[in-house]
């Protein structure tokens, strides 16, 4: 059976893990995965996540199943952070929201989910978007198109594009946007702008779907869930994909959560159970360890608190760093206008390089990013930027 296998290229994202950890020279920088750093370059546990960690081990009785929906405070607790306290569809009672395997877990959820629908079975992504989008749709069987999103050439948003595309999808369709900081551009809506694409899915109807892996990281927890709040309150029916692989720092725990907004409490109840027959279907049920951990600090004001000051810290670093390489590349003579960077939000921005000059970065200098010359911002540090800028104006 397995004879007729051809060996698959590594993931363009995951890849460069590996090729980065295998690599010996001291000077190695690594903007490739999307992973919040700190100045020594660690990945490490946040304080919060520590302390509820020690909590649930002290409190935890049982590790009995929890269910295909996973633990309901966990998810109670999600949706005001998705939405805000008091948020119309959750007075509605126009929501359910489903513990997943981490971001991507609740993004596959919710294609077999567009799929189960009668309609469902075309989800339109932003030209880029994040890599894996493509993949996990089109593995879920829905034909996946694309509506400008990044002009390339002017560093910014397409949005006339954007808005003209939008206006053309069929209402049948599902529609992805990313809630903030996007992926790969770093390139967000204003409000403004956020107010006229709710007022075309509106008038269109096609289904959104808002992925929100990064809230936090770009302007503050409210500010980053603007759009998606709007979205909420204007539309009847929408889906949410979040994770809280970035703000919570609970990468390898997978936890994310899967929200479906409809336009009656009781169509919700019949899309639940559709959902749950999805689930059931894939992974039965989620981890239970992160989710816990997420509950214990959201529900406890002290370790809320703490969590909000780590967040603003990994925020605040990462658009230090944005200013930081665009100082020095100016220092080390780059002429090209890089200032795009300090302007843009979130873990990433591109670059603006060619795979090739990708490539020699890699080869030549040891820094890694993935080919479209995504780089993410947070493997920036003072330890590096002087040789990241050096070697950027090498290239160029
Ligand atoms: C990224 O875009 O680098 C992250 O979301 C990690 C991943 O799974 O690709």
């Amino acid at each position: 059976m397995f004879a007729s296998l051809k060996a698959l290229p590594a993931d363009p994202i995951l890849g460069l893990l590996t090729k980065y950890r295998e690599d010996t020279n001291p000077k190695k920088v690594d903007l490739g995965v999307g992973v919040y750093k700190n100045e020594a370059g660690e990945t490490t546990v946040l304080n919060c996540v520590k302390k509820a960690e020690r909590y649930r081990t002290d409190t935890e009785t049982s590790k009995v199943y929890i269910g295909p929906t996973g633990s309901p405070l966990f998810n109670d607790e999600m949706a005001n952070l998705i939405f805000g306290v008091n948020h119309k569809v959750l007075n509605e009672n126009r929501t359910c929201t489903v513990s997943t395997p981490g971001g991507t877990g609740a993004l596959r959820v919710a294609a077999e989910f567009i799929k189960s629908c009668k309609a469902g079975d075309t989800i339109w992504v932003s030209n880029p978007t994040w890599a894996n989008h493509m993949a996990l749709f089109q593995a879920a069987g829905l034909t996946v198109k694309t509506y400008p999103y990044y002009d390339y050439d002017n560093k910014n948003l397409d949005f006339d594009g954007m808005l003209a595309a939008l206006k053309q999808v069929s209402s049948n369709d599902a529609v992805l946007f990313h809630a903030c900081c996007h992926n790969p551009s770093g390139m967000d809506l204003t409000n403004e702008q956020w107010q006229q694409v709710v007022d075309v899915t509106k008038s269109v109807g096609f289904t959104p779907v808002l992925d929100m892996a990064y809230q936090g990281f770009g302007q503050g927890l409210d500010e980053d869930a603007y759009g998606l709040r709007l979205m909420a309150e204007s539309v009847n029916e929408m889906i949410v994909c979040s994770s809280c692989s970035k703000n919570f720092g609970l990468y390898r725990e997978r936890i994310g959560a899967c929200t479906i907004i409809g336009e009656s409490s009781l169509q919700v109840d019949i899309a639940s159970s559709v959902l749950l027959s999805v689930i059931r279907g894939i992974y039965s049920m989620p981890p239970a360890h992160g989710a816990a951990l997420v509950e214990i600090i959201l529900s406890s004001d002290e370790l809320r608190n703490e969590w909000h000051c780590e967040l603003e810290t990994m925020r605040n670093r990462i658009n230090g760093n944005r200013q930081l390489l665009v100082d020095k590349l100016v220092e080390n003579g780059v002429t090209r206008d890089f200032s795009f960077i300090a302007r843009q939000a979130g873990m990433f921005s591109f670059l603006g390089i060619t795979p090739e000059q990708v490539q020699l970065l890699q080869d030549e200098y040891s820094i890694y990013m993935v080919d479209s010359s995504r780089m993410s911002i947070a493997g920036i540090a003072n330890r590096n930027v002087d040789y990241l800028a050096q070697s950027i104006a090498k290239v160029l």
